[in-house]
């Protein structure tokens, strides 16, 4: 089984994941050793810049007892023009899993298609999967709950909002995207959502999509692979920055979330270092999530 996208695992698997998430934490934290995976080999490769994912999933695979190779993608014969399908057929013969991280989704779909071992995406343009299951599992844990919560994007509605917007639906959350005209979510996403009774509502006023939430989330404005005119979105998106004054507008318990790096434009220092930021707690959840998702994919192998 590959995770290409949230919806790739069933509702029941990812409840599965976030409550073996819950085990693995309190492993971690107690000092008890969880080398679960002892003896399998994990691919990281990555075509673009990371700091959490990258890190995150070398210490997990050092923690589950894993061998971990970090590869470029400029150091391996791709680069050279050797074909998807050859390369997923080699790799299949070495590692138990590959985690890729590459813009092109369409390139990360057909690796997978050659490949027989889980290949999972650490962020392409389309989806970011490994983001909203940490997301998920923070909201839990700062809420105690997952149903009836109500979840508002602020932004523009990227990679990581599409895989938000699945999470969400599958567990029940509603979500609300607020977003400049033209910079809504995909309706291909939403009609994807909507097999689970996802209930997303899509607003142009932040403020009206933050009333009343319990979760006020936002992401950068340029995304990796972004070419759209920086000054054109900056104008576009300067009423969805994140402020104390909006912030104040959700519930008096709502909790701020970013999936990081943090870039400015976007959310004030003052609401990120605020008491409702759960933001750190948010990229170290990355890693108990990705050992959760690993043990998931790889155990039954
Ligand atoms: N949130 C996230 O994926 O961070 P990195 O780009 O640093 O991995």
């Amino acid at each position: 089984m590959d995770l290409l996208k949230i919806t790739n695992l069933g509702k029941k698997d990812l409840k599965d994941l976030l409550k073996k998430t819950d085990i693995l934490k309190e492993k971690k934290i107690r000092g008890k050793p969880h080398k679960e995976l002892e003896s399998k080999s994990v691919g990281l490769l990555f075509e673009e810049p990371s700091t959490r994912t990258r890190i995150s999933f070398s210490v997990g695979c050092s923690d589950l007892g894993m061998h971990s190779l970090y590869l470029k993608e400029e150091d391996l014969q791709i680069r050279r023009g050797e074909n998807i399908k050859d390369t997923g057929n080699v790799i299949s013969r070495y590692l138990d899993s590959l985690v890729i991280r590459a813009l092109d989704h369409q390139k990360i779909k057909k690796l997978a298609q050659h490949s027989t071992i889980p290949i999972i995406n650490a962020m392409s343009k389309k989806y970011h999967p490994c983001q909203a299951i940490a997301d998920l599992y923070t909201i839990k844990e700062k809420k105690d709950q997952l149903r009836d919560l109500k979840f508002a994007w602020i932004g523009d509605a990227n990679n990581v909002c599409n895989s938000n917007i699945l999470g969400n639906s599958m567990m029940d959350i509603e979500t609300r995207i607020a977003s400049p005209k033209g910079y809504e979510p995909e309706k291909k996403v939403i009609k994807e959502a909507q097999k689970y009774q996802g209930d997303i509502k899509i607003f142009n006023d932040p403020y009206k999509a933050v009333e009343d939430s319990d979760i006020i989330y936002t992401d950068v404005w340029i995304s990796t692979g972004d070419d759209r005119d920086p000054s054109e979105i900056k104008q576009d998106f300067k009423e969805f920055k994140v402020t104390q004054e909006l912030v104040n507008q959700a519930k008096p318990d709502a909790i701020v979330m970013h999936c990081m790096p943090i870039k400015g434009n976007e959310i004030t220092r003052e609401v990120v270092e605020s008491t409702q930021s759960v933001i750190y707690d948010q990229a170290e959840n990355r890693l108990h999530t990705e050992k959760a998702l690993l043990l998931k994919l790889l155990k039954q192998n």
